[in-house]
């Protein structure tokens, strides 16, 4: 047998374990399965494409700021971009000084970039938020500049499923509880009222990115699946739609709630949804705090009528860490502190390091894309539009990418300015007042993608040009 390794030389190999470098994050497995878009985009990635670079706009310079996730670095060092980066927000007359001249900025959630920002923007082609929401931008004043607006809405899936997989056992074992009470010095080993999971069943409101992977984890504990959502969607394992949600609560023994904030999703939850409820039931809330009117759900932990529950978010939650969480954001969190078998997260669902990771990876993957290839799907605020790419061998063949607004006459314009040359595909998309035209043409030199560049900039409808060769 070896001899012991003491306890520092331990942690210090799960300290390197934890940061070497591992293989590059998935992003949610059932992405592959709901979105269609991605899955033709993936058909055309095996054949080889010609990599195309942006006529015209010197390097790509990027300015990259709230200490965005070392994948997505990497991969911009990886493509040649110039990358200015700083680990905090900046102020915003130092943002104003330092936007004026890049062509792509990445943030997360604390820098705004507000119109008053964006008018200064003089060679912006494209903001990347590396994070879920995009409520920082001024979306509209960005798609009507031509500016796509990038973020990564999925890739926290999975670390929202397996908390919620955890927090099924926690409730059900009262395990919050009797760690709370160890942590007081209170020895209190009971069996009454826990349960196994094993042979429950599960309700999952909600059968998207998390909703689904869930369903699949808590499948493989023994836990039958039932799942409602307003859509009609393929049950993965053995999980069963049900058709309404009256159907899910009251067979339910856990209810788990994966909806988006919408106005029929709010106070999806309340009184009589919670009396549908079986007696003894849990009910966990891991999606928008405005899903369940927290009043009812005090009144039925108080009443007995649900064994427990689970909250990660809040109808208001605030800015930053601290201990300010009980200061009157809304009147009813003094009473969940003090009731039983309720566990509570500061909306921690999707945070952790993989998620981290794979939202640098995908974020700076369409970035790349919308730069060199000119593919803008999954763009919040701006015509999504791809074409498969040239082929390697095709050598003067090059891409027109055409931001223009949105008004009549615009296709027979740009087709005549590239009339003496073979269009091998075009497609065009738009929304609102901005429309985003792609074109390949074959038979094409230098002096004629300068001539074409020029008179597609003298148009009066455009808003961006770029030519892709
Ligand atoms: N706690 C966290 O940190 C955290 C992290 C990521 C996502 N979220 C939240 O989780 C929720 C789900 O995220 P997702 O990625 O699975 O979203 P998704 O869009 O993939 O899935 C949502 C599902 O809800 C369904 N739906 C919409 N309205 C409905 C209704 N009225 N009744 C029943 N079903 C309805 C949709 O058809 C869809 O299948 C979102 O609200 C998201 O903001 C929370």
């Amino acid at each position: 047998m070896s001899s012991p390794v003491p306890i520092s030389q331990l942690s210090n190999s799960f300290k390197q374990a934890s940061l070497s470098p591992k293989k590059e994050v998935s992003t949610s497995p059932t992405s592959s399965y709901l979105d269609t878009a991605l899955r033709s985009r993936a058909l055309t990635l095996n054949r080889p494409k010609k990599a195309l670079k942006p006529f015209s706009t010197g390097d790509i310079k990027m300015l990259i700021l709230e200490n965005i996730n070392q994948t997505a670095l990497s991969t911009f060092h990886k493509k040649g971009y110039q990358v200015e980066f700083y680990k905090t927000s900046l102020p915003e007359e130092e943002l104003i000084e330092k936007i004026k001249d890049v062509h792509v900025i990445g943030i997360r959630s604390k820098t705004k970039l507000t119109a008053n920002v964006l008018k200064h923007a003089k060679n912006l082609i494209a903001i990347g938020c590396f994070c879920i929401g995009t409520n920082q931008v001024d979306l509209e004043y960005a798609g009507e500049h031509g500016i796509a607006v990038f973020n990564s809405p999925f890739c926290n899936s999975r670390s929202v499923a397996e908390m919620t997989l955890a927090e099924i056992i926690f409730l059900s074992r009262q395990m919050g509880d009797r760690s709370m009470e160890m942590h007081q010095g209170v020895w209190n080993k009971k069996s009454a009222k826990c349960w196994e999971v094993r042979g429950k069943t599960l309700g999952i409101v909600g059968y998207g990115h998390i909703g689904s992977q869930l369903s699949v984890l808590t499948e493989s504990l023994g836990m039958h699946v039932l799942y409602y959502d307003i859509l009609s969607l393929m049950s993965l394992g053995n999980s069963e739609q049900v058709s309404t949600l009256d159907e899910l609560l009251s067979n339910s023994d856990f209810v788990t709630l994966h909806v988006p904030e919408t106005p029929e999703t709010k106070n999806m939850i309340s009184t009589p949804q919670l009396a549908q409820m079986k007696d003894g039931a849990y009910l966990l809330n891991n999606c928008r705090g405005s899903v369940v009117d927290i009043p009812a759900l005090v009144e039925a932990l108080k009443l007995g009528k649900l064994a427990g529950a689970a909250l990660d978010v809040y109808p208001a939650e605030p800015r930053k860490n601290g201990p300010d969480f009980q200061d009157g954001l809304f009147p009813e969190i003094e009473q969940l502190k003090t009731l039983k078998n309720v566990i509570l997260t500061p909306h921690i669902g999707g945070s952790t390091e993989e998620a981290q990771s794979a939202i640098g990876i995908e974020v700076s993957h369409t970035l790349s894309n919308y730069i060199n290839e000119g593919t803008s799907t999954g763009a919040v605020n701006f015509p999504e539009v791809a074409l498969r790419g040239l082929d390697w061998d095709q050598k003067n063949a090059v891409r027109v990418l055409y931001i223009h607004q949105n008004v009549p006459g615009v296709l027979k314009t740009v087709n005549q300015i590239l009339s003496d040359h073979n269009i091998e595909k075009q497609f065009s998309d738009s929304r609102g007042n901005v429309a985003y035209l792609m074109t390949d043409i074959s038979d094409v030199n230098l002096d004629d993608i300068k001539n074409i560049y020029e008179k597609l900039e003298g148009t009066p409808f455009r808003i961006i040009t770029r030519i892709l060769y």
